[in-house]
């Protein structure tokens, strides 16, 4: 395919206005297919959705709350083509269910069960990842194929092999698995990450949730279980009485339900279910195009709420780094490193899962510190080098005893390194041009960034007023009275490896951008990048750099950002922005002032960075009612832009939703609402962005 290349570079669209309507707003001149929503069928014969309560099979339709996604292209022969802009597959994840509008009358006893078999069978398989094969039927009319070979499900049944230091651990040893070596399914899959030889890798974020466990850790509950096993049990937040959706409480033996009740019952192991939760929290890797393939969990990155994993630029002859964020308050920003140098054939294997096996099996886990003069380290993750986790709070040391427990307790070890703790870590990107590493940091709250707490690059604290009634809860993280207080809007900070080397344990940092209402928010200490009504945003999350083969990809490249957003909802619903960055040390550095709930205590922060160009970040599209914007990737020509609605309506009921979308897109404001993937094209058929 040819290649452009664009100089200057340029956001050639007018940036569209904040928007509380119930349809995805683009640009003029662009356009908007819907592609697949929750409930599409993709295999041969399975009925097309009612979208009334009444369908069933999950297993063989599209997932639920859409969220990353990536292309992959298929040539005219339907083969693997990585160059194809005009066939290929869509992989997705499903996060979440909006389970209200799955059934009939909604869930029954939801929270408390009993729950009836045939709700959990649906709300279970409407989780996962979807592969689906689209085609370009000309000028880019995108649709999906229902019976491709290549469409698939993978769901919290699917079985799965674990791989790297963890595989054979007792950690890992379940009823379904004795020897600890297999596993079944994936849960949760918040963000993703393609590796270097064009797998999937989809990550698990928000598992704890699911499984039932007395909160209190109830004497019932500890008894069979070690010291070490319940600190952990606590450090990872599997405290729920009756899990999310509380599917173990189904009246069978069938362990697909069984399994999310991890009490543990039994002195043996085996015989319960205890350790089902060590087989969620790791990034899986898949490939795509073999659908007969099992995912394999590569424990050796570690085990947390994994939001994505994306791929340093790899350099012939060095290791591979793979950058994460842990989402939750407070959590760690880590990199895998692999022991084996990159060999460029290895790009192409006719066997890519083996590749990842040779990559991603062995090497060195890492957290991240950073140091309040722009500068931070990188601490290894290593048993023997690590120390034990000390005393905290009202947990005994944590003795780790061996690295299949440092991956499996990763959020231990961070904290027995001293990483130092992030206002919710969320995606990561790798900016193609210089490899710079961007990470979004969502929001925090008074509780987890006190005025007292803030750090050079966590330096916010302020009192938002509308924070404290997050009108649309991301199911995710429950509102907080306190969100009101801390960095309610989030930002983004961005690193630099020392000589650009992602091996190395040291690197430069500073702040790329900072979320605000730009309408009321203190211009000093709040928005502090000078944001305005075209491009202001909050709460940023997803983020993703164009890709190199695309023009919007080179010289400069084109950034995109979405949102998943409480606090400035009530001015427009999520959004997603179009960013030409800078680089790591091009911002300066400022001193603002916090100030605490009180109104009057202050503190004074020093910033890094921060001095973004409003002109280089625009609003490009914004979503219906309820919805977080999640996944975006293009084809390789950047021609199409497709991206993830995520839970439009989600705070609605099947007797009264709150979003119509997507049939509010084509003018139908009726009936209940669905996630969906999009595909945004321009009408004179150009790169989309530039
Ligand atoms: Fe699934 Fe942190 O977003
Ligand atoms: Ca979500
Ligand atoms: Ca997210
Ligand atoms: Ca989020």
């Amino acid at each position: 395919s040819t290649v452009i290349t664009v100089t200057p570079a340029q956001l050639a669209f007018t940036a569209v206005p904040k928007s509380q309507s119930d349809v995805v707003v683009v640009p003029a001149g662009y356009n908007v297919t819907v592609l697949t929503r929750t409930g599409d069928p993709i295999a041969a014969g399975v009925p097309a959705y009612r979208n009334d309560g009444t369908d069933t099979n999950f297993a063989q339709r599209i997932g639920d709350h859409h969220d990353a996604l990536a292309y992959f292209g298929l040539n005219a022969a339907g083969n693997k083509d990585l160059a194809s802009s005009t066939r290929g597959l869509i992989v997705q994840n499903h996060e979440n269910i909006n389970n209200q509008y799955l059934h009939v009358n909604g869930s029954t006893n939801v929270s408390t069960g009993p729950r009836p078999e045939g709700e959990a069978i649906k709300e279970i398989e409407a989780h996962g990842v979807s592969v689906t094969e689209i085609r370009d039927t000309g000028n880019r009319q995108w649709t999906w194929v229902q019976d491709s070979r290549y469409n698939r499900r993978l769901t919290p049944n699917t079985p799965t092999v674990m791989r790297g230091p963890a595989r054979g651990s007792d950690l890992l040893r379940t009823a379904y698995s004795p020897a600890g070596t297999d596993g079944r399914g994936t849960i949760n899959n918040c963000a993703n990450g393609v590796s270097v030889w064009s797998t999937v890798v989809t990550c698990e974020e928000n598992w704890a949730g699911y499984f039932r466990r007395p909160s209190s850790g109830a004497a019932s509950d500890n008894a069979n279980r070690s010291v070490g096993e319940q600190v952990s049990l606590r450090r990872y937040g599997v405290t729920s009485s009756t899990g999310s959706y509380a599917w173990s409480t189904v009246n069978s033996q069938n362990s697909i339900f069984r399994k999310w009740d991890a009490r543990a019952t039994a002195a043996d192991a085996t015989q319960d279910y205890r350790n089902e939760p060590n087989q969620y929290g790791w990034v899986v890797e898949f490939d795509q195009y073999n659908p007969a393939s099992a995912p394999r969990k590569r424990t050796a990155l570690g085990r947390f709420g994994h939001e994505g994993a994306w791929f340093g630029l790899p350099v012939a002859g060095r290791p591979i780094a793979v950058y994460m964020g842990d989402d939750s308050r407070g959590e760690y920003l880590y990199k895998f490193v692999s022991r084996e140098n990159w060999l460029a054939a290895d790009a192409t294997a006719s066997d890519p899962l083996a590749i990842g096996d040779k990559y991603l099996d062995q090497g060195t886990l890492y957290a991240a510190r950073f140091n309040a003069d722009g500068t931070g380290q990188w601490l290894p993750l290593v048993f023997g080098q690590t120390p034990n986790r000390p005393a905290t709070g009202a947990d005994p040391e944590y003795v780790f005893a061996s690295q299949a427990d440092i991956c499996v307790n990763a959020r231990l070890a961070g904290d027995a390194v001293r990483a130092t703790p992030m206002d919710r870590p969320e995606w990561t990107g790798v900016n193609p041009a210089n490899g710079e590493i961007y990470l979004t940091l969502t929001n925090s709250n008074a509780t987890l960034r006190p005025i007292s707490g803030t750090d050079a690059a966590n330096p916010r604290h302020y009192n938002d007023p509308k924070g404290a009634t997050e009108p649309v809860p991301d199911p995710a993280t429950p509102p907080q009275p306190t969100n009101q207080y801390g960095n309610p809007n989030g930002h983004i900070i961005r690193l630099r490896e020392t000589d650009d080397n992602g091996a190395g344990t040291t690197f430069r940092w500073d702040i790329y951008l900072f979320g605000a209402d730009n309408v009321d928010a203190d211009p000093v200490n709040v928005n502090i990048s000078g944001l305005d009504d075209s491009n202001s945003f909050s709460s940023p999350d997803g983020l993703w750099f164009s890709r190199p083969t695309n023009p919007a990809g080179q010289g400069r490249p084109l950034m995109w950002l979405q949102t998943d957003d409480g606090a400035i909802l009530d001015r427009t619903n999520n959004q997603m922005l179009a960013c030409f960055p800078g680089r790591v040390g091009d911002g300066g550095a400022r001193t603002i002032t916090n100030r605490a709930q009180n109104g009057t205590t202050r503190q004074q922060a020093t910033i890094v960075g921060a001095n973004a160009t409003p002109a280089t970040v625009k609003r490009f599209l914004v979503g219906p009612q309820e919805c977080e914007l999640t996944g975006v990737d293009s084809t390789p020509d950047g021609r199409t832009l497709f991206a993830g609605i995520q839970h439009p309506g989600e705070a609605g009921d099947a007797t009264r939703p709150t979003s119509n979308w997507p049939q509010s897109q084509a003018g139908t404001n009726s009936g209940r609402p669905r996630s969906g993937l999009v595909a945004i094209t321009k009408a004179d058929g150009g790169i989309v962005g530039i």
